[in-house]
């Protein structure tokens, strides 16, 4: 298993990052994993973590508006690159579309895993890709779900992409 993060002190340097539109700098071996850096230094717990090994999808962030699994990625390769978590899709008070679309079809049950499936989809609506119900599936196979099913969130993506977007997220 990966070191923990707060295992990782000796070593930490002081790093800029840009998430969710906002500069900031943090304290942090640069070899610890985005995903603890972003929930332990920034308190962006939106981001999950489930397998620390890239299997799951609960941690993913955009970064450069691609989504990645941030238990994989070194904090240091983040630095100077947008990084976006679930914190950043919603915009002055309004949410998101894939997000409203989750709402919609009440697509969470404990909701673990539901912002690496709605980080992922904004990549997929920002882009402007319109997916069929079978696309939908194929596009999340890195995102590990032991709750709902998948059918509701399938049903939810579906429906954000045939809105489509011309919000940006943060950057
Ligand atoms: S915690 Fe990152 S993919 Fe599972
Ligand atoms: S809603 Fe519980 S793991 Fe997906």
């Amino acid at each position: 298993m990966a070191q923990d993060h707060r295992e990782q002190r000796n070593g930490a340097e002081r790093l800029p990052l840009r998430v969710n539109g906002d500069d900031v700098e943090v304290e942090a071996a640069p070899m610890s994993v985005l995903a603890d850096v972003l929930r332990d230094e920034l308190g962006l717990t939106g981001t999950k973590l489930g397998c620390r090994a890239g299997d799951c999808g609960s941690c993913t962030v955009l970064v450069d508006g691609v989504a990645i699994t941030s238990c994989l990625m070194p904090v240091a390769q983040a630095a100077g690159r947008d990084v976006t978590t679930i914190e950043g899709l919603e915009t002055d008070g309004e949410l998101h579309p894939v997000q409203q679309a989750f709402s919609d079809h009440n697509a969470s049950q404990c909701g673990y895993c539901i912002p690496g499936f709605i980080v992922a989809a904004a990549e997929t609506v920002a882009n402007g890709e319109v997916l069929d119900r079978e696309q939908v599936v194929q596009s999340l196979s890195g995102n590990l779900c032991r709750c709902t099913g998948y059918e509701s969130i399938v049903d939810a993506i579906v429906d954000a992409c045939g809105h489509g977007t011309d919000r940006e997220v943060a950057s």
